[in-house]
């Protein structure tokens, strides 16, 4: 939404309310990593993390006067606190000058104020996102663990082909005494409000947005579209499930996803998130989503009804809430293999 200074003077991205349900899920995951490997005398490989979307660092919410994390400072307090972080790797990019530059200014500023270990090697870039994957991939060390936030305005800003350059990124390992092979984990938000409306035709766009994003030409996600709806299957779900779907071509576990809604209950974005680790995997499904969703629940839908003061929006928004917000078992239930 672009910038705004808070109460206390700091310059922070300007988000609704909504904005924070993704910053929680990310901590909820980013915090395995922190609290969780390397419990028990279990090893700690070093850890690299991408952001090639991290805009200023800080959020701002006027609607709630609440400012929190974003994703570049969420993943820099990861690495600070687990104790073999290795890499930060945060590109910022603004097609306008003036707030590029503030936009980087800002983020340097907020970094450097967190005094990170020198273990940590840091980089910071400001391109497009199709230069900006590539020169991240130059720093990957395909030996250890990788973590990409990916997470962009509009689905025009994050086409399919720059996901897959990430996670072709296979490694290989031995571990007792076998070989494995590990994908880079990947936090992606997909921008389902705009592609549903790209999709249902509500837009006069004729680039084929939806299938750049989907990886796929546009005959193919129209015909997958229609066998969805033959099922009852709403125009959002049938992107997230073929995304999905792309993401299971390289990951052998399928991704957990979860919906973000807006104050008045309509879906604005779904967040993707891919690990093959299993006890990655497990412990977020087991603990942390368990726990991101009482908290959504209960701390955001307060909030959200506090700023949604009509009545009809409210019950839409309820209406909406009884959804299930952890898609999982769903696709499971629908889709599944
Ligand atoms: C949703 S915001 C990112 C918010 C951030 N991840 C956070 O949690 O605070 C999207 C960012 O993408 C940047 N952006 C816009 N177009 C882009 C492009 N083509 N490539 C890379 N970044 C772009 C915007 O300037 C903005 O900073």
């Amino acid at each position: 939404m672009g910038s705004v200074t808070n109460p206390d003077g700091h310059v922070c991205e300007e988000v609704k309310w909504h904005s924070i349900q993704k910053h929680v899920f990310l901590e909820a995951y980013l915090d395995i990593w922190s609290e969780n490997v390397g419990k028990n005398g279990k090893p700690t490989p070093p850890l690299s993390i991408f952001d090639l979307y991290s805009s200023f660092g800080l959020c701002y919410c006027s609607e709630t006067s609440k400012s929190w994390n974003g994703s570049a400072l969420l993943v820099a307090e990861c690495l600070q606190k687990y104790k073999s972080g290795k890499l930060l790797f945060l590109n910022t990019y603004n097609p306008n000058e003036n707030e590029q530059t503030q936009q980087k200014e800002t983020l340097e500023k907020n970094i450097t104020d967190l005094n990170l270990p020198r273990r940590i090697e840091k980089f910071m870039t400001t391109l497009p996102i199709d230069e900006a994957v590539d020169s991240a991939i130059s720093h990957v060390n395909p030996n250890y663990p990788n973590l990409w936030i990916l997470d962009p305005y509009q689905p025009e800003h994050l086409p399919w082909d720059t996901v897959e350059k990430i996670c072709k990124l296979q490694r290989f390992y031995t571990k007792n005494g076998k070989q494995v092979s590990r994908r880079p984990e990947l936090f992606i938000c997909l921008m389902t409000s705009r592609l549903q409306r790209l999709a249902g035709g509500l837009y006069a766009a004729d680039d084929n947005i939806v299938g750049k994003a989907l990886g796929m030409e546009k005959e193919e996600w129209e015909s997958k579209l229609d066998h969805y709806k033959k099922y009852g299957i709403t125009i959002t779900d049938a992107l997230i499930f073929m995304y999905a779907e792309k993401l299971t071509q390289y990951y052998e576990k399928k991704p957990q996803m979860i919906k973000v809604f807006s104050n008045d209950g309509a879906i604005v974005y779904t967040v993707f998130l891919c690990t093959d680790n299993n006890a990655g995997h497990y412990m977020m499904k087991v603990n942390q989503l368990p726990k991101y969703l009482q908290w959504q629940e209960v701390e955001w839908k307060k909030e959200a009804k506090t700023i949604t003061r009509t009545k009809k929006v409210i019950r839409d928004a309820e209406k909406h809430g009884q959804e299930q917000a952890f898609l999982n078992q769903y696709y499971d239930d629908q889709i599944g293999t």
